[in-house]
């Protein structure tokens, strides 16, 4: 169930240039969220009235307390990278269905993470418990969170520009790597998702996408989010549905790339 909260910033740093890495201290949220999730973090300027959602990067259940590292990429989470540590702010959420995790385990698993996708993925490495295959995909040498992934499986990173791993996204990487898996869990840019779908179908992989890029609003308002499934919607009796309301994670069987 989601609620409204005025949190408390726990801690807050820059950990590669443009991304930022925040702990929230909460009382309900911490405790009701699962990886893949997001939540709505609301701006204090009133002329910019939407919350932005960001994707959980880490929840910590018994400490109460939830990691986003987020990508200023605007003038609402540009406000957010100067909150400080005691700083208030307030969140809606646990928001959206998160990653299916039973379908994972006792199988082996391909964790795929691009660009601001990778954080999501951190919660996902540390609560699977099987043989995990990570591949990170990311612009250039700022591998942010890279480190705090090896504790949890294989790791293999790709680069666009190949100043790291292979040059390439992270399709390139498993090409290149011959890795395989039972299990698909990805989240990053659209044109990755799409490739990512086909690959599985063509491998008969199960695989499940985070389509978290294309929110804007996170909580139903303002229909940016919506994309075509294969599958019509069962209020609208549509092939369309929000990303924000019944994503952000789709079985990619299910969605169709315009
Ligand atoms: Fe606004 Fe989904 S992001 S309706």
């Amino acid at each position: 169930m989601k609620i409204k909260e005025c949190c408390t910033v726990e801690s807050q740093e820059c950990i590669a240039k443009g991304i930022y890495s925040m702990w929230i201290s909460t009382k309900v949220i911490a405790k009701e969220a699962k990886a893949g999730q997001f939540i709505s973090l609301f701006s204090k300027d009133g002329s910019r009235l939407l919350p932005r959602p960001i994707s959980l990067c880490e929840i910590d259940r018994e400490g109460g307390r939830l990691r986003i590292v987020y990508r200023v990429a605007g003038a609402g989470t540009e406000e957010f990278s100067h909150l400080k540590a005691g700083d208030e702010v307030d969140i809606l959420g646990p928001l959206g269905n998160g990653f299916p995790i039973e379908e994972g385990k006792g199988k082996r698993v391909m964790l795929m993470g691009g660009g601001i996708g990778v954080p999501p993925m951190l919660e996902m490495a540390k609560q699977l418990n099987c043989e995990k295959q990570i591949i990170l995909g990311y612009r250039d040498e700022n591998l942010f969170l890279r480190d705090e992934f090896e504790a949890y499986g294989e790791v293999f990173v790709a680069t666009e520009d190949g100043s790291v791993g292979t040059k390439g996204n992270v399709l390139d990487a498993i090409r290149e790597q011959n890795l395989t898996a039972d299990v698909i869990y990805a989240c990053g840019p659209t044109p990755m998702l799409r490739a990512i779908k086909e690959y599985a179908a063509e491998k008969g992989i199960k695989c499940y996408i985070s389509l978290e890029e294309k929110m804007a609003c996170g909580i139903g308002a303002c229909l940016a989010c919506v994309c075509k499934t294969k599958e019509k919607d069962h209020h609208t009796n549509v092939n369309n549905t929000r990303i924000c309301k019944d994503g952000p994670v789709f079985d990619a069987k299910e969605v169709v790339f315009a």
